[in-house]
């Protein structure tokens, strides 16, 4: 079975840009479950640009299903995990000034960091995955960490355009499910993906899990607006009736 993981970082982004109540990732997540989700991610970031801490909380209090937390290789962040206790974490490389998470883990680079990391977490019975970009280098050393599962990196799938790049970028991404699963790593896979451009990725037989939020939420605004629409007109109406 191909899991799905929404992420809902961009309802927390939405809320944050006017510092108010709404609109509330949890209750988001709790709308994902009830639509058939197998599991909610969300990303604390080190400068709480969308998720705080209180969400993760509530998450963890309230939902049902999984509960992945994406989080930098830091003690403050490894520590907040083992407070918290969600199921899976996913360690992820994390730079203030980029708009989204641009590249993957350099596991082979920060090993020793990133195996401390993966034990603390795996010790306190956290299932841990490493966000990597699709290179056979990055997935040895994945298996190598302690990890239990490896998150391919689809971003650079999802922004290749001419054919033979997007060619490309699938048989890396097949070659890295490939080589994971014979070290006996799970194999995960995200960011970008959208529904014109998920399929071939889902296919990829090894794959047990997406983790999908930008265009979910994006499509859940233009999915929601003509019924906001129509309540806010209601509003108004019962004002004047
Ligand atoms: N997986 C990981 C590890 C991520 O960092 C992100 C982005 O937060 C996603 C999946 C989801 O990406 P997107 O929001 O582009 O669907």
């Amino acid at each position: 079975m191909l899991r799905l993981g929404v992420n809902v970082d961009h309802v927390a982004t939405l809320r944050q840009a006017r510092r108010v109540e709404y609109p509330d990732p949890v209750e988001a997540a709790l709308v994902a479950e009830a639509a058939g989700a197998d599991g909610i991610t969300v990303h604390l970031r080190e400068d709480r640009r969308h998720i705080q801490e209180r969400d993760v909380e509530e998450l963890r209090r309230r939902l049902g299903i999984k509960l992945n937390l994406e989080m930098a290789v830091t003690d403050a962040m490894v520590a907040f995990a083992l407070r918290v206790g969600p199921d899976d974490a996913c360690l992820v490389p994390e730079r203030r000034e980029e708009v989204t998470t641009e590249g993957g883990l350099d596991v082979v680079r920060h090993a020793p960091r990133v195996r401390g990391a993966v034990e603390r977490l795996t010790g306190a019975g956290i299932r841990v995955s490493l966000f990597v970009d699709p290179d056979a280098a990055q997935v040895r050393a994945t298996a190598e960490a302690g990890a239990s599962a490896v998150e391919l990196h689809t971003g650079d799938y999802a922004n290749a355009r001419e054919p033979a790049a997007v060619a490309a970028e699938l048989d890396r991404l097949r070659a890295a499910a490939r080589s994971a699963a014979r070290l006996g790593l799970e194999v995960h896979a995200g960011h970008g993906l959208t529904v014109a451009n998920v399929g071939p990725v889902a296919a990829i037989p090894e794959v047990v899990e997406l983790n999908i939020g930008h265009s979910i939420v994006g499509r859940a605004i233009l999915a929601g607006m003509a019924a906001a629409v129509r309540e806010m007109k209601d509003a108004v109406a019962r004002a004047r009736a």
